[in-house]
């Protein structure tokens, strides 16, 4: 006789987040870009409950994506009746890491994994769209396609065109989160829209080139990480503790540093590409919680 109260069913996914290396904003204006996976990940588990789609109440604190969006976002991809959905992010979130797109990612994988199938990248990357239309109005695509196909990639949206760049030698990062921004990525890309920059916006797709070049050959890139910044402070999108934590960040001892995202707050990165990583570290912690990664040769 079958249980009365039978397990419900659940599966799970995740995705990692991502650091835009050379040419954000650039990339919605067509533009190549420059992004790396990180080894930070959002989870996404799906149980089978009667009633509508809900959020498991539970997850809500970590991943502090309170608003409604995370809802309807997720209604995109999943059926309106059926489903509890749990989300947990490791991931600073809405800071410029990419946390929307990786739990869009992760929401597509663990949906397959419902239905005993494993999306590879590319269907990944097409039905986590929907997702990051919610987040974003009109996102270029760079951060979910680098949560569905990981390691570093170079993006254009127009004409498209995604590939891995293989780097010649790791990364050593330091990462700090300065505080959530004001505003969101949509209402960051509006902004620089309506200030139309055009010619500064040309100088940083011409710049993730030259980024693009010299991560494949083991070139330095912390200088030209730093000129990517000044150009993103011309555009209107850094802040005065995003540039106060890269300048601290170069003082003691990393080779360039820069915003990453849209900017307005979130989070700076500065590249260690002779020395100690420690130093760099303890001036980063003045801005707020800070961390090292490394972003592996492939
Ligand atoms: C956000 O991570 C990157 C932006 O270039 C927006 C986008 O590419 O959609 C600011």
């Amino acid at each position: 006789m079958p249980s009365p109260n039978p397990t419900p069913r659940s599966a799970s996914g995740s995705a990692p987040g991502k650091l835009i290396l050379a040419g954000e904003h650039a990339v919605v204006y067509g533009h190549r870009a420059i992004a790396a996976a990180v080894p930070l990940f959002a989870h996404v588990t799906l149980t089978e409950q009667p009633g509508p789609l809900c959020l498991d109440p539970l997850c809500l604190d970590p991943t502090r994506t309170t608003d409604d969006r995370l809802l309807t976002a997720l209604g995109t991809l999943l059926p309106a009746d059926g489903l509890c959905v749990s989300v947990r992010s490791e991931l600073p979130v809405g800071a410029g890491m990419g946390s929307s797109a990786a739990i869009a990612v992760a929401t597509v994988r663990a949906w397959g994994a419902l239905h005993g199938e494993s999306p590879g990248p590319d269907t990944c990357f097409e039905r986590a769209w929907a997702m990051e239309r919610v987040f974003h109005g009109n996102p270029s695509g760079v951060d979910h396609a680098v949560s569905a196909r990981g390691g570093v990639l170079r993006y254009r949206r127009d004409p498209f065109e995604v590939s891995t760049l293989r780097l010649a030698r790791p990364l050593r990062l330091v990462v700090v989160h300065t505080g959530p921004p004001a505003w969101t990525t949509a209402q960051m890309v509006a902004g620089v829209r309506d200030r139309a920059p055009w010619a500064t916006l040309d100088r940083i797709g011409a710049l993730a080139e030259r980024v693009d070049h010299a991560l494949s050959t083991g070139a330095a890139v912390g200088p030209l990480l730093s000129e990517n910044h000044a150009m993103l402070q011309e555009i209107g999108v850094s802040t005065h503790a995003l540039d106060e934590a890269c300048i601290s960040m170069c003082r003691a001892g990393a080779s360039g540093a820069k915003l990453a995202g849209a900017g307005g707050g979130g989070i700076a990165f500065a590249v260690v590409e002779a020395g100690e990583t420690a130093p760099v570290l303890d001036a980063a912690r003045r801005f707020g919680p800070a961390w090292e990664l490394t972003v592996a040769a492939a």
